[in-house]
This record gives C-alpha cells, structure tokens and sequence, in this order.
C-alpha cells in the first residue's frame, strides 16, 4: 500500500527545512516496506505568488484526500499588507480540516542537556494540548473602524469538551496529569472551562487534575518545567506558553507538532514560523521539521519502529555537538541533516544479521 502526503514547503526557512526533513523520510523508510507518494503544493506566501490566495482550491484538495499532511512554515515581510495573509491560510486549512487539537510536545532528552537554559535535575518531558479551531482566533464579531478595533473570545461547551477529553485520554498514556492552564481569575470563557473541564476529571479518577492561572504557568514552564504532563489550553495561551516552553529546550527550532481532528488527515509541522531573518543562510535547525515527520510516522502511519530511529539520529547528532547556531553550533542545515541519516544508516549496518 502507498500513503499519500501533501507537502506544503511554504515560505522563507520553509522549504529549507522541509527538504531535510524529506531526506530523512526518505532514508529511513528505505527498505522498510513504507511506501509513499508526496503532493507538494503552494501554501501560505508561496500560494499567493502562485496563483493568488494563501490557501489554493487545488492545495486544500489534495490535503483532505491525502493521508497526512506535512508542513514547514510559511509567512514573512514580502506578504504584509496583502489582504488574504499567508497566515490567514493557515488559519483556513486547520479549520477546514477540523484540526481543533493541536499537541507540543517538550522533552528535553539526556542529549538535549546540555543545551537547555534550564538548570534542570529532573527530567522535563510535557506536552501542550493547545485548542486549535476556536477562542480568539475565530471569534466573532471581529472588525476594525477608526476608532477601535475589535477581536471576540468565544467558546461553547462542546468546544471545550472534546479538547478535554483528547487531553485527558493522553494523559491516561503518561503520567496520568492534566493541568488546565487559564485565566478563571477574569475571563467568562476560563471560567466555562473550569467548570466543564472539572465535570470530565470525574471520569478520569485515575488522572491528577489541577489548573494554573497563565501568567503563573509561564513562571512555572521555566522555575519547574518537571511538574507539568499534559498541559490543557485554550488557542491563544497555548500559542505562547509553547513557544516559551520550547526554548527551554535551546532552541524554538527544536519543537514538532501534530494537528488533529475527530477523522481525516492530521497535519504535522514545527511550532515555529519561517524565520525570516535566517533564510537563505543554509542555517536552520531541521530539528522540528525532522521530529514532526517522526510524529506523522508514529500517528498517522503506525511506524513507531522508524519515529524511533528518527529521535536516536537526532539524539546520537546533538550528543556530538553537530548542531546549527540557534543551539551554539557551527554545522549547517545540510551536515545536520546528513549527519543524523548517517546515524540511522550506520545503526541499521550494525544491526543487520550476518547472512551466512
Ligand atoms: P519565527 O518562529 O519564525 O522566528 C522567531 C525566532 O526564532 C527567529 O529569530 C528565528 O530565526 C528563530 N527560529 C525559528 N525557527 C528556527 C529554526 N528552525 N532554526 C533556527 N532558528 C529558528 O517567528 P517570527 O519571526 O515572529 O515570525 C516570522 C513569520 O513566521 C511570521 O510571518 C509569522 O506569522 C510566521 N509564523 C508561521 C508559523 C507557521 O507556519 N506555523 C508559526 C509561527 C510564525
Ligand atoms: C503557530 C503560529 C500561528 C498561530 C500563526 C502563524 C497564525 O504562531 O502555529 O504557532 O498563531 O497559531
Ligand atoms: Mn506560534
């Protein structure tokens, strides 16, 4: 059987890091009895240059009759001021597709270390489930007159409800706590979530259930990063506390995510945007957009076995300190990228039965 993956490049750092994340893709499934077809389309910048629009007919398409969809980033100063942004078809192909839940994961491996501005004892290793489709990024009324300009939070119960359980249901996979992140302390929509979201703990009794105020989550993401498992919040918050939480890491450029709906294809891409002050320079770290292929392997395709040779390259390649400049490294995107296939092809050498 062939899968079929949308490939949207996108902008700027975008199709630089989406090249080395095929490279791997393609390495590691070499042999492996995976086979795939890629649709590579025009999105975001790349999509209003092309025909357009940020989000073209014939690119939403092949992304919902593809198994998965792949994506770098897209967005950057050639598009300000056009009046359909290369973000607004982001925006669009999540709604379209029904993605409402978005997960971040943040681990900071033995390997990653060294390169963490945290002076870590314990291990960190949580995940952002970050509600996608809704909240202040879809609200309406929306507008702007002479005088004022206006954006609406808004959610209803069913909203908040399936993000819950898909939080809940992860965590039951972990380490078994969910933390909801808000701001119940002000806002009429963080006090819906309490209430609806303590009503489904009691059918989690095995799952911790706790809640953080914003503004003390983000103090916590760095004082304590250890103490949190699963991280339950709404779209906005969670747009911040990931980026935050993954420079706890070294780099921003270090963190994948999955974007999911009820069925239908998920999309994978890094948390990150397309770096426009580095493009060109052959320096972006691919590690996002590597471990986000890993992700699709593992969720969209069932190959756990080659997300896992994934994550050692990665983790054999920043041991050796072959890591771009955003980690304190000399090595380009290329040597990185070259450097962790090289681990994955070496591994499967060694392993390989002797054929007498
Ligand atoms: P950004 O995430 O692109 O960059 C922030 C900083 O992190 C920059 O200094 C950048 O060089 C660095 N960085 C990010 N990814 C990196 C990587 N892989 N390797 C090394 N360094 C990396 O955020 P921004 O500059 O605020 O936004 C730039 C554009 O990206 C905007 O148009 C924004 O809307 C868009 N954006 C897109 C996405 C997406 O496609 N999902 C996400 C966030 C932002
Ligand atoms: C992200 C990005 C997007 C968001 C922007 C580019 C619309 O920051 O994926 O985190 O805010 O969701
Ligand atoms: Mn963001």
């Amino acid at each position: 059987m062939t899968v079929n993956i949308t490939v949207l490049a996108g902008d700027y750092i975008g199709p630089e890091i989406m090249a080395a994340g095929l490279k791997v893709l393609a390495a590691v499934s070499e042999g492996q009895n995976f086979d795939y077809q890629l649709h590579e389309m025009p999105f975001g910048g790349a999509g209003i240059d092309q025909t357009g629009e940020p989000l073209p007919a014939e690119t939403l398409q092949s992304a919902k009759q593809s198994d998965a969809v792949l994506l770098a980033a897209i967005g950057g100063p050639k598009w300000d001021g056009v009046p359909q942004t290369p973000e607004h078809g982001l925006l669009a192909i999540r709604k379209a597709l029904n993605l409402f839940a978005n997960i971040r994961p943040t681990e900071i491996s033995p390997a990653m270390q060294k390169y963490s501005p945290i002076k870590n004892t314990e291990p960190v290793d949580f995940v952002i489930v970050r509600e996608l489709t809704s909240g202040i990024y879809f609200g309406k009324p929306r507008e702007t007159t002479a005088d004022y300009a206006l954006d609406t939070m808004r959610y209803t119960n069913e909203e908040i409800e399936r993000i819950t359980r898909v939080a809940f249901d992860m965590a039951m996979k972990r380490r078994k706590h969910v933390t909801l992140v808000d701001k119940a302390n002000v806002l009429d929509t963080s006090k819906l979530w309490r209430k609806i979201v303590a009503q489904i703990a009691t059918e989690y009794p095995d799952v911790t259930y706790d809640t953080s105020y914003v503004d003390a989550a983000s103090m916590k993401i760095i004082a304590s990063p250890s103490q949190f498992d699963v991280i339950l919040t709404e779209n906005l918050f969670g747009d911040i506390l990931s980026d935050e939480a993954a420079q706890t890491t070294g780099s921003l450029g270090t963190i994948p995510s999955m974007s999911r709906g009820t069925d239908g294809p998920s999309l994978y891409e890094p948390i990150h945007g397309s770096a426009p002050d580095i493009a060109g320079k052959g320096i972006a770290d691919p590690i996002s957009m590597i471990r986000s292929v890993a992700m699709m392997l593992t969720h969209s395709f069932n190959r756990a076995d080659l997300a896992t040779e994934i994550t050692d390259g990665i983790n054999q390649t920043v041991a050796a300190g072959v890591v771009t400049p955003d980690l304190g490294g000399k090595a380009t995107t290329d040597e990185m990228t070259k450097t962790i296939i090289n681990h994955i092809k070496e591994s499967r050498h060694s392993y390989e039965p002797d054929h007498v």
